[in-house]
């Protein structure tokens, strides 16, 4: 175990533990966008920063990235924290201005809409935090998502923005995403996301769709498992 003192309050974790988690067991709230338990870390968001202590030198780190020492002095709330995530706030606000999730973080914090920065209005509401193309390579495997053009163009999609033969339509992309960027819709026995309309498969127990067809064919063909038993959701299994 690793004991350190965050915001005055002595706390003892397993080594290894990131700074966010350590405050978060304490029931000390930091706000953060871009870290998802299910990818790893990009540190994209920056809101999270918190400032540490070790010895007489203080410097401000991002909590989703930096781990637990013995000894640490962690403040998550003091001045120099406060202007710089206000700062970072202020900049991920003109990014996405259309964001609601931007909005309201936005709001917690006391930061308005500053017009020392431009709002941009081509971005829709990405962060380019890299989860959802994380996710997609990582965790589902097939890399259907990833980013393109450079600089302040750089955009996040399929390549070249066609429909993606590679794309499962699981929307592991879109639960992932902390802003609601990616779009997709479930009707019936349709879903869209990425330009492409999934056809889904209806539970053979409850009869409600539960997944798309080509998400049920990817599992079959990676696991061995016959498609025909696959047609069950996970409430009916
Ligand atoms: S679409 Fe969402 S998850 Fe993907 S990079 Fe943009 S903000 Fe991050
Ligand atoms: S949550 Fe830590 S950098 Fe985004």
């Amino acid at each position: 175990m690793v004991n350190l003192t965050i915001d005055g309050k002595n706390i003892s974790v397993p080594k290894g533990t990131m700074l966010l988690e350590a405050a978060r067991s304490a029931g000390i709230s930091i706000p953060s966008l871009c870290a998802h338990e299910a990818v790893s870390r990009s540190g994209a968001c920056r809101l999270c920063v918190v400032e540490i202590k070790k010895g007489n030198r203080t410097k401000i780190v991002t909590s989703c990235l930096y781990g637990v020492e013995d000894g640490l002095v962690v403040d998550t709330k003091s001045e120099r924290v406060l202007n710089v995530r206000r700062l970072v706030m202020e900049l991920l606000l003109a990014r996405c201005p259309e964001s609601e999730v931007m909005q309201k973080l936005a709001k917690e914090l006391g930061v308005e809409p500053q017009a020392r920065f431009i709002a941009d209005s081509d971005k829709g509401k990405c962060i380019l935090c890299r989860s959802c193309v994380r996710v997609c390579e990582e965790i589902v495997g097939v890399s259907a998502i990833g980013f393109f053009a450079r600089g302040s163009h750089k955009t996040v999609g399929t390549p070249y923005n066609e429909k993606s033969d590679a794309c499962i339509g699981c929307g592991a992309c879109a639960y992932v995403c902390p802003t609601g960027h990616i779009e997709m819709t479930s009707t019936g026995d349709k879903r869209k996301i990425w330009g492409r309309t999934f056809k889904m498969q209806a539970c053979t127990k409850c009869g409600k769709f539960f997944a798309p067809v080509d998400q049920l064919k990817f599992i079959s063909k990676k696991t061995g498992v016959p498609l025909s038993e696959l047609t069950v959701c996970t409430e009916c299994r």
